[in-house]
């Protein structure tokens, strides 16, 4: 059973912009040390978060968006909570297809459905779908989707969306068909909102960036392998893991950068033909 219910709101006091950062597709597997196409998902994670705390951002409290493990092993959801306590600041995480959430021992604000800040609401979704690798939003995320437009709306603040798998396809012909397939009634949806709408995403271990229809989204990279952007069939990708950071304003402006791993070679196995 893969089930997660995200639920409950979390209050997140943030003078000034809103500083975020995401995390996502970590794929820690059931044991420390586990790999995923000969990388230590342990470790390349170790190195991107040790990156992001060197960094300057500061963040307010970090995005997980997915693929948390690797194989859906709860000591995966262990190990998280234990690397990201050295940030000091609240975490909110959702689930990717190779999630087993439904295992994970940490504290429920975790899986917060909605983090209200004083300028931006921020909506978490589970796009994860049964026994497929590809995204759907059942009726249950559509409900919330439309109370969180609801809610921007009439609180008139600015709206994050995040979710495991991305809506709009990025130029991978092998990857394309794992998007949402219900798409058209998400960009429905917030189509309503009247403020500024941003959706982040993960799934593609790599970077985008586009707007559709006034609405910008983004993806970023895995802190562990990387996949080859505008490939027909899988291709894993030689560069560095990394996250995004965002930093939200109160007039809706949003600034954005992707981070990746400096001074380190991860022995990814390029010539993998995928893995499941
Ligand atoms: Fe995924």
């Amino acid at each position: 059973m893969k089930s997660c219910n995200l639920q409950g709101d979390y209050l997140l006091t943030a003078d000034g912009p809103l500083r975020l950062l995401q995390i996502t597709d970590t794929h820690l597997m059931a044991e420390c040390g586990g790999t995923l196409l000969n990388v230590d998902t342990d470790d390349s994670l170790r190195a991107v978060v040790d990156t992001a705390l060197a960094g300057s951002h500061d963040p307010h409290a970090l995005l997980i968006t997915g693929d948390i493990a690797g194989d859906g092993a709860a000591d995966a959801y262990r190990r998280l909570e234990h690397l990201l306590t050295s940030f000091g600041v609240p975490s909110f995480w959702l689930p990717g297809n190779h999630d087993g959430c439904s295992n994970a021992e940490v504290p429920m604000t975790r899986f917060s459905r909605t983090v209200t800040t004083p300028h931006w609401h921020v909506l978490m979704l589970n796009s994860q779908v049964d026994d497929e690798v590809g995204g759907h939003l059942c009726d249950l995320e559509l409900a919330a989707l439309s109370a969180a437009v609801d809610a921007a709306n009439v609180a008139e603040k600015h709206l994050l969306i995040a979710l495991h798998h991305p809506l709009h396809p990025l130029g991978c012909a092998w990857l394309d068909p794992q998007r949402i397939d219900n798409a058209d009634v998400f960009m429905t949806e917030v189509s309503r909102c009247r403020q500024t709408t941003v959706v982040i995403s993960g799934h593609v271990h790599q970077a985008s960036d586009m707007t559709v229809r006034g609405v910008r989204y983004l993806t970023t990279p895995s802190t562990c392998i990387q996949f080859k952007p505008e490939q027909e069939t899988f291709k894993v990708h030689d560069i560095a893991p990394g996250y995004r950071s965002l930093t939200l304003h109160p007039d809706g402006h949003l600034e954005t950068a992707v981070v990746r791993v400096e001074g380190r070679v991860f022995p990814v196995d390029l010539n993998s033909g995928g893995y499941l």
